[in-house]
């Protein structure tokens, strides 16, 4: 795992941005694995732009989102295909028929979970997985305690995730309690991954993800058995992590990182 620890949200919403067209200039017909939330708006803002001055195409790209809330339908403006719809997919051009989303409005959920992990595996899988964390530690809705090898499925949410997202909706009592997301097992399955956290008050989590012990207690702690994941942090997220100056020294230092140097002026 590595850390990277940017000066402010925007620019650690820029680098992830410059990563996913790093990803979608080296393969144009990648496969990404996509996420919402408020963390991802500013994101999904900056691949907007970058596809409108035609400095980005989405043409040959797939998608797969995480996670949708379960009895909404698509059409819902609550919906997380709503969401994908208006942040993302009508601002770049996808073919909104290879963006994919689990369906919470099935007739036989776990044939949709069963369908959806299908779906996934016959576009050879995830090449660039996109997270964000949440206050329950979950990736996905993968709440405390998902099995860490766990696949698309029915997930009830925790009274911190609903207290997280509620005031979203327009009546908060209307947020759904029960979502279908991808499972710890499947997300670990991408080629790479990529965690976008920002603010104070992910500082705590991030730590625990990041440093603390594997858990299932924490799902996000299980990228640390990824081989290829990074994660994205900006100055008050990174509070509590112990190693920062290690973490800065590698950003500073390794070859890799060297065409991002102009985000720390
Ligand atoms: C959303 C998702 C969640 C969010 C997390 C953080 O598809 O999978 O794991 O990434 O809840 O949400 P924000 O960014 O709203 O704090």
């Amino acid at each position: 795992m590595e850390v990277i620890i940017m000066p402010d949200e925007r620019k650690a919403t820029l680098l992830s941005a410059r990563l996913i067209a790093a990803q979608i200039r080296r393969k144009p017909d990648s496969t990404l694995g996509l996420a919402t939330g408020r963390t991802m708006e500013n994101l999904y803002g900056v691949l907007a732009e970058m596809h409108r001055k035609g400095e980005l195409d989405f043409s040959l790209c797939r998608s797969f989102n995480l996670d949708e809330y379960i009895g909404l339908p698509e059409n819902d403006p609550n919906s997380y295909r709503s969401y994908m719809n208006h942040h993302l997919f009508s601002k770049v051009n996808m073919d909104l028929r290879n963006t994919h989303l689990p369906c919470g409005c099935a007739p036989d959920l776990a044939k949709e979970c069963e369908e959806y992990e299908k779906r996934i595996a016959e576009c050879g899988g995830i090449d660039l997985q996109l997270l964000g964390i949440g206050r329950s530690g979950h990736i996905g809705f993968n709440e405390p305690l998902s099995s860490l090898a766990s696949r698309t499925r029915d997930k009830a949410l925790t009274p911190t995730t609903i207290q997280q997202n509620a005031p979203l909706f327009p009546r908060p009592e209307d947020m759904p309690k029960r979502a279908l997301t991808m499972g710890v097992g499947t997300i670990l399955e991408a080629k790479r991954i990529l965690m976008l956290v920002t603010g104070a008050e992910k500082a705590e989590i991030v730590a625990k993800a990041v440093e603390g012990p594997i858990t299932s207690m924490v799902s996000a702690t299980a990228l640390q058995l990824h081989p290829k994941c990074t994660v994205i942090v900006d100055e008050s997220a990174a509070e509590h992590l112990q190693g920062k100056e290690y973490y800065r020294w590698i950003f500073r230092n390794e070859p890799e990182w060297q065409d991002y140097q102009d985000l720390l002026d």
